[in-house]
């Protein structure tokens, strides 16, 4: 699979999983991401809401359509989930206690005034997820955003809030369906959005990009040796052609096979949405806790 490039899956179509997350469940890898699969609507860098599609695959690069794990609800103009707003970022976490898979998606209007998240709850991994509610975490406004789990099964959404200026991070109620109230807000005044997170030896690290919409700028990362502590940016993490504007791409999510981690992008193209690539690439830590993205023109898989 060439990086930086649409992929196809094994029926030979492109995946439409974009803004995503891979998750392992039983052996199993599902590719949870946004189906842009339309043209954008005219003269806009937009497409309207088709839903969440979910991929499995137990290679990482054979991936097989296991259909749209939300859909759109185009009956209702009210709904959140109709066509005609904003579902982006999709991030889906298993839940142990209530053995129900949580999925929370960056929720809003067309104009991104709405600013929230959307959470939606299935008993199976490809769905079709029910939306529980959507909302303003904490009364707080949000637009890109994850989710984490730390070491402790704690999960906390982290999301862009203060008209983008700022990250929030805003712990989980323990059924992963709500915000318990906890957050902090970190890198504040920074300008940060794309956040992807994850925990190596002792430190949390924090993937962002600027905040220039589907325009490419330089990743940054920050890190912090607790999740609610004093996060720092640090400096651009990606090495290789291209790392200065982060190879074209976009961070979205940071997944961990075999005890190593790595990092998804978005390739968008903001006039055909549908057709922005993807590309993952390998994650590596220095004993000074300094992270390296590498770029490699293929991913093999594992
Ligand atoms: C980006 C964001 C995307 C999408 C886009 C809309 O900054 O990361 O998820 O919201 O803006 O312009």
């Amino acid at each position: 699979m060439k990086n930086g490039q649409i992929w196809k899956d094994i029926d030979g179509n492109d995946i439409q999983a974009h803004g995503g997350c891979i998750i392992e469940h039983e052996g199993v890898f599902y590719w949870y991401g946004e189906h842009k699969g339309q043209d954008n609507c005219p003269g806009t860098r937009r497409v309207d809401v088709i839903g969440v599609s979910c991929y499995s695959s137990s290679d990482l690069v054979n991936w097989k359509y296991e259909g749209l794990a939300l859909s759109a609800d185009p009956s209702d103009e009210n709904s959140m989930l109709h066509p005609s707003k904003v579902l982006e970022r999709p991030k889906v976490v298993y839940n142990e206690k209530t053995n129900r898979f949580v999925l929370w998606f960056h929720s809003d209007s067309a104009n991104y005034l709405y600013a929230g998240v959307g959470v939606a709850v299935s008993e199976t991994p490809t769905g079709p997820f029910k939306l529980l509610h959507t909302m303003q975490p904490n009364v707080q406004d949000s637009r890109d955003m994850t989710i984490f789990v730390d070491t402790d099964k704690t999960a906390y959404l982290i999301h862009s809030s203060n008209w983008n200026k700022t990250l929030n991070i805003a712990r989980l109620t323990e059924d992963y369906t709500n915000v318990d109230g906890l957050y902090v807000s970190v890198l504040i005044d920074q300008e940060r959005e794309a956040p992807a997170v994850c925990y190596r030896d002792g430190m949390y690290y924090m993937v962002t990009s600027g905040c220039t919409g589907w325009n490419y700028n330089s990743a940054l990362f920050a890190r912090s040796p607790q999740l609610l502590g004093k996060w720092k940016l640090i400096d651009n993490p990606c090495e290789g052609p291209g790392y200065r504007d982060t190879y074209q791409g976009q961070s979205t999510y940071i997944f961990t096979v075999n005890d190593k981690d790595y990092i998804m992008f978005d390739h968008w193209k903001p006039q055909d949405l549908k057709s922005s690539g993807y590309s993952i690439l390998p994650i590596t830590y220095d004993d000074q806790s300094n992270m390296t993205i590498t770029w490699n023109d293929e991913w093999k898989g594992i």
